[in-house]
């Protein structure tokens, strides 16, 4: 693994006082006769890590798209930045990473990187640029130039996870970014993620139908529940971070939130 830049910045602030990035009111959605939002509503303040957890077909695909501007919806309201979503004309400083990696084979990994900047007008150098620093950050910085299929999974989430930062975001949204890897290189892009949050202060809205994911990377977790999709309750994470799911608060509250899980 690469030398790393060591993050010397933490963010005291309480997040409680932070304003608000993404309102979500009364959301509601149909797709034909089947109601797949009813009345879902929360908030994320900037600088916050938020999970939307709940067992498959809870809506959680469906809300995030529609905070991406993605998809369109049949009631409530979303405002970001404290703009209805009509009138907000900056997304592209939302990302987004999608429950595949989506890479490109026929691109090295740094294309693949440079995808994301292909809409802004920079020069061939500077896009090259700023490709390498975010594989740097994110531990790739040698493997700029190969391709796709010589990447381990790990490897490939991380070549995702660069394509997304390489915008600079101020939201990164994320449908189970890494629910495909395995449980050990889960973990390591658990920590790699919150690393990378506190250097850029980014707001992160992610989608999760793993209970321990949710506890270990949140600030605040929106519990749904199925049929139609709604909220069931909004827990904070008071823990301390790193969390390991080893550690014993961790687990307790892992437990605690498995029995609340609608299947
Ligand atoms: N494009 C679509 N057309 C019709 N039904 C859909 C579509 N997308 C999702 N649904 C339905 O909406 C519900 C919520 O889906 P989704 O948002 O994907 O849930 P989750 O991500 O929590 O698994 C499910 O019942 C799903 O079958
Ligand atoms: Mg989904």
């Amino acid at each position: 693994m690469n030398a790393r830049p060591e993050i010397l910045m933490t963010n005291d602030a309480p997040l409680s006082a932070a304003p608000t990035v993404l309102q979500v009111t009364d959301m509601v959605k149909f797709y034909g006769k089947l109601q797949a939002l009813r009345d879902v509503s929360f908030d994320v303040r900037r600088g916050e890590v938020v999970a939307l957890l709940g067992a498959s077909g809870c809506g959680k695909s469906t809300l995030l798209n529609i905070a991406a501007g993605l998809d369109s919806f049949d009631g409530g309201s979303l405002e970001i930045e404290g703009q209805p979503a009509a009138q907000f004309k900056q997304w592209h400083k939302l990302a987004y990473m999608f429950q595949e990696d989506r890479l490109l084979p026929w691109r090295t990994v740094r294309e693949n990187v440079e995808l994301g900047l292909e809409t802004q007008a920079l020069s061939r150098r500077a896009r090259h640029q700023r490709a390498e620093h975010v594989l740097q950050t994110v531990g790739l910085g040698d493997f700029a130039q190969s391709w796709p299929h010589q990447l381990s999974g790990g490897m490939r989430s991380r070549v995702a996870l660069a394509r997304s930062l390489v915008v600079e975001p101020s939201i990164l949204l994320m449908d189970e970014p890494f629910s495909k890897l395995d449980p050990y290189t889960r973990s390591q892009m658990h920590q790699e993620l919150l690393r990378l949050q506190v250097a850029s202060g980014a707001t992160i809205l992610f989608v999760t139908h793993d209970v321990e994911e949710a506890v270990v990377l949140a600030d605040r977790i929106v519990l749904l529940e199925p049929r139609p999709g709604r909220v069931k309750q909004i827990v904070e994470v008071p823990l301390d971070r790193p969390r390991l799911p080893t550690d014993p608060d961790t687990a307790e509250l892992t437990r605690q939130l498995r029995l609340k899980v609608t299947p």
